[in-house]
């Protein structure tokens, strides 16, 4: 099956003219119009042979029911190729199984947790909050939350994943030229998947030219530093330590899927969790009564003016967690994911696939359904949340933020320490407001949701603080 080149029907219009631009700043916003709008809750773009849902059936239906007909597939293998190469985000069959298996080992152990809240505060204390109470000693000075978010949360995935510190929140160290080109190599990567015809990037990548010059030099940059990591590792020795490099590293010899296993979780660690962040301090901006809930419950669990101690303080903090949760149902960081149809097949909803088909089911619209969330899903509400006060799991088929089904996300408990440390410990020891209040976030492109612009804030250290 390929895409049409050329369909009248006026969804497919409107993407080919950009006149969905006129009324929508972002694709995303424009999808999710046309969601709500559909009766299955499920479009088709024609001319990208690409079918989109919201429904929660059909997404049950393509991630755990018929996982196997619903494949990554080869056109995204091979979209992603380049930088991800057979990295667990790329890959099916038989190479998945055996990273899903070995990631599993390392980031389901029991002890993961707290050595995760271990990592965690020693870079919120040591790192982040010397940075912030710097910065806030300077008058008005704007700081951007998103850069500083990306790297705490790259300097807290390497630590984790693979033993290194690579000291990205140092105090005035300009973003290097790594984190640089891995944004590059994730934008170019996902406006691949973007053009009508993959004929357009694969031309341009025999030629070597415009989009795909730049590509190829930024995961050149890539691969340096993902080697420099495997070395680092090699000559530290990994026998004996227990992260998840060393754990690949004991059965893989070959470099470059090593390679490609470090980028893969870079990828998953850093920019999901940095995008969680900036969009949560972007809401409690909006909204202060969360903001005092929050700091409220915090008192009241950890004790005023003391600091949190342990991993089980966290696990108490259960408007805290319904908040991030709440904050990631508007702003989910993976907006959108897609997999290839093997087989015709008919959905739950009665929407023929066929064969080859882009299958693609959408976070980003699903939060804001009203058939899933009611009248009020537009609002951040994160009482929707609790049930007497505890925190209350929804079905994850209707929030498949952390997808669902069988390739579900292994690192949704890391990250949600580290989401709900960073923002406990800021939220109770500095005033943060917007330094453009007005601004609504307009997104870049990309694997992951970023604010174009960034987050600019001001921060200014509490006179009590912690
Ligand atoms: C708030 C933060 C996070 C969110 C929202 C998130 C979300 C997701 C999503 C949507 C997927 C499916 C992607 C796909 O198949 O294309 C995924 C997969 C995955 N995530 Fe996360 N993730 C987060 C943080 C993390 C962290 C910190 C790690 C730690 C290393 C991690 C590890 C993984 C892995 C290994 C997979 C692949 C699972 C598989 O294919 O079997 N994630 N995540």
């Amino acid at each position: 099956m390929r895409p049409r080149l050329w369909c009248k029907c006026a969804i497919c219009q409107a993407y080919l003219t950009s006149s969905w631009s006129v009324k929508f700043t972002n694709l995303c916003d424009w999808y999710t119009h046309l969601l709500r709008n559909s009766p299955s809750q499920t479009i088709q773009i024609h001319v990208l042979n690409n079918i989109i849902t919201a429904n929660p059936e059909n997404v049950e239906y393509i991630l755990k029911t018929r996982f196997d007909n619903y494949p990554k597939g080869k056109p995204f293998s091979t979209i992603l190729g380049d930088f991800l190469g057979r990295g667990i985000f790329n890959v099916d069959g038989d190479l998945w199984k055996f990273q899903r298996k070995m990631a599993s080992l390392e980031l389901g152990r029991i002890s993961m947790r707290s050595y995760t809240f271990d990592i965690v505060q020693h870079e919120i204390e040591n790192r982040l909050i010397p940075l912030l109470s710097s910065v806030g000693k300077e008058e008005d000075r704007v700081l951007d939350f998103q850069d500083v978010f990306r790297r705490f949360s790259f300097d807290c995935i390497c630590r984790f994943s693979f033993g290194l510190d690579p000291k990205c929140l140092e105090l005035s160290l300009p973003l290097s030229e790594f984190a640089v080109s891995f944004d590059l190599a994730s934008r170019l990567s996902a406006e691949r998947a973007m053009t009508a015809s993959p004929l357009t990037w694969k031309i341009k990548r025999l030629l070597n030219i415009g989009s795909e010059k730049k590509l190829k030099k930024a995961i050149k940059i890539i691969n340096l530093l993902a080697k420099e990591v495997i070395k680092q590792r090699q000559n530290l020795g990994f026998s004996k330590h227990r992260d998840l490099l060393s754990r690949f590293m004991g059965i893989v010899d070959d470099e470059t899927y090593l390679r490609d296993i470090v980028i893969s979780f870079l990828l998953a660690g850093r920019d999901t969790v940095a995008s969680t962040l900036t969009s949560f301090f972007w809401l409690l901006a909006n909204h202060p009564e969360v903001e005092t809930a929050i700091k409220m419950e915090a008192d009241r669990v950890i004790g005023r003016n003391k600091q949190i101690s342990n991993f089980e303080q966290l696990k108490e903090l259960q408007y805290l967690h319904a908040a991030i949760f709440e904050s990631m149902r508007l702003y989910p960081p993976v907006q959108f994911d897609s997999k290839f149809c093997l087989d015709d097949d008919i959905f739950r909803d009665g929407t023929a696939v066929k064969r080859g088909t882009r299958v693609t089911y959408h976070p980003y619209a699903m939060g804001r359904m009203e058939s899933i969330w009611g009248s009020d899903c537009l609002e951040f509400k994160p009482e929707r949340w609790l049930r007497d006060g505890v925190f209350f799991q929804e079905n994850p088929f209707k929030y498949p933020v952390f997808q669902a089904g069988l390739r579900v996300c292994l690192g949704k408990d890391m990250a949600l320490v580290e989401v709900k440390s960073v923002a406990l410990s800021l939220l109770r020891r500095f005033h943060i407001a917007l330094a453009e209040p007005y601004h609504t976030p307009r997104f870049s492109p990309g694997l992951t949701a970023t604010f174009s612009g960034g987050l600019p804030v001001v921060v200014r250290e509490k006179k009590s603080s912690l």
